[in-house]
């Protein structure tokens, strides 16, 4: 277990961390989703839901986390209409949002298991809710894994209704969506 010594460094993620934040995403997905989502439903969601959205990237809206020279967790938040999922989820909507009217997306938040539980979540979401203020938005939501739900509770994010989203190979999940007003 990680202690809160370390040093953490926030930086935007480039085109070259994208490997990195693939593995980050699986490992943290097994290792901290295991209590809430089984195997089936990790390993097929790791092909969808889970994956990375590499439009955040070139949008500069992502981050990654940096502790001991080591990338150690990721998150980001979006100008666009895909409240979830990575490059291969159906259903993106690049088009962009109205932030007078519409609410910034918080998006995929992965910590890796040894570094978890030491505020490097909450940290990233305040780092994106200033961004999205930065960019005219006054509110945010997303749809919220079973273990990020637990986040983003406790950050002022208001939804408790488990909605069942289908994965490929009928496979089911359930997902919590949540919004919060920025101020
Ligand atoms: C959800 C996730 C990103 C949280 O990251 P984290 O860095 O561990 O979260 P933090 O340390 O910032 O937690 C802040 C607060 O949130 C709450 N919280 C976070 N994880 C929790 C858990 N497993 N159980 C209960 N409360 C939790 C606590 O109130 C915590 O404060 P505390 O540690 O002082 O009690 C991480 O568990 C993760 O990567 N999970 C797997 C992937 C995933 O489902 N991501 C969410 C996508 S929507």
């Amino acid at each position: 277990m990680k202690s809160q010594a370390s040093q953490l460094f926030y930086r935007k993620a480039t085109s070259a961390d994208v490997e990195l934040i693939k593995a980050i995403i699986v490992e943290s997905v097994h290792g901290l989703g295991s209590g809430d989502y089984n195997e089936i439903q990790r390993n097929t969601a790791l092909g969808s839901a889970f994956g990375l959205d590499t439009e955040l990237i070139n949008d500069k809206t992502y981050f990654v986390v940096e502790a001991e020279s080591e990338v150690i967790a990721c998150g980001g938040w979006s100008k666009r209409k895909t409240l979830f999922g990575g490059d291969k989820q159906a259903g993106r909507q690049s088009e962009f949002l109205d932030p007078k009217k519409e609410s910034a997306r918080i998006r995929a938040f992965f910590v890796k298991p040894n570094w978890a539980r030491l505020g490097i979540g909450r940290s990233l979401i305040e780092l994106c809710e200033t961004e999205a203020l930065k960019h005219g938005f006054h509110s945010a939501e997303l749809v919220a894994t079973l273990p990020g739900h637990r986040l983003y509770l406790t950050c002022g994010y208001i939804g408790d209704e488990k909605v069942e989203y289908k994965l490929p190979g009928d496979v089911a999940i359930h997902f919590i969506p949540m919004k919060k007003t920025l101020s």
